[in-house]
């Protein structure tokens, strides 16, 4: 039945399809600070304007904007930004798709991606990441996570089947982001923090 979808429909429709085991698992869970959005945060000026790319429910933008910074969240699934919205009404949530997205000036001083850019496909990656370089004020800071591997697929034995993921190898996401400008300032490998597993967490910096 999926198998005619494009990946980024079909990895939607799961999260839509499964959208309340999700909700579940993450309201069970007591918010941790990601430590790498504490390390992007810390370098981030007072009430400077976020972008959460890929928010989900709005965890992160939910406490970003308790911070005191200015901050929009996007993301496609519908039921995510809706379950935000229910518990926080005046959290400016998005919908939409993070290679279309409806912003067109270096704005932003952050920008945080947290275990959204595995589901886009490795072709589209360096095309998203040259547009986040436009859209960032210059010395601005992007920070994103993304699963360490080779494996790239829609495996079946997830917990939230049919999404389509691309894990990432160290050396080669770096290229991948050097080449769109930013200057990676850290990239490490770190094992079942926030999430189970190993991701990949990157910090970069727009250069002034
Ligand atoms: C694993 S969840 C992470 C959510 C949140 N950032 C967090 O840390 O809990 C991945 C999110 O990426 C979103 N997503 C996947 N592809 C997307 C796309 N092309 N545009 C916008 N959001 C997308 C999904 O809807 C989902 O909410």
């Amino acid at each position: 039945m999926y198998t005619q979808l494009p990946l980024t429909r079909r990895t939607i429709e799961a999260y839509e399809t499964h959208h309340d085991l999700f909700l579940r698992e993450w309201n069970k869970r007591t918010y941790t600070i990601p430590p790498l959005l504490n390390e992007w945060g810390s370098h981030l000026p007072k009430g400077g304007l976020l972008l959460d790319l890929g928010c989900g429910p709005g965890q992160d933008t939910r406490f970003l904007r308790r911070q005191g910074f200015r901050v929009y969240g996007v993301d496609l699934t519908w039921s995510f930004l809706q379950a935000g919205k229910r518990r926080s009404p005046r959290l400016p949530l998005i919908q939409a798709d993070m290679r279309h997205l409806p912003f067109s000036s270096a704005e932003f001083e952050g920008i945080w991606a947290a275990a959204s850019i595995i589901h886009l496909p490795k072709s589209h990656v360096r095309t998203l990441f040259r547009k986040l370089f436009t859209l960032t004020k210059p010395g601005g800071w992007l920070a994103f996570t993304v699963m360490y591997g080779r494996e790239i697929g829609v495996p079946r034995q997830q917990w939230i089947p049919n999404r389509y993921l691309a894990k990432w190898h160290k050396r080669e996401l770096k290229k991948t982001v050097q080449t769109t400008k930013w200057e990676v300032v850290l990239i490490e490998r770190v094992k079942n923090q926030e999430r189970k597993g190993a991701w990949l967490n990157v910090l970069a910096r727009r250069p002034n």
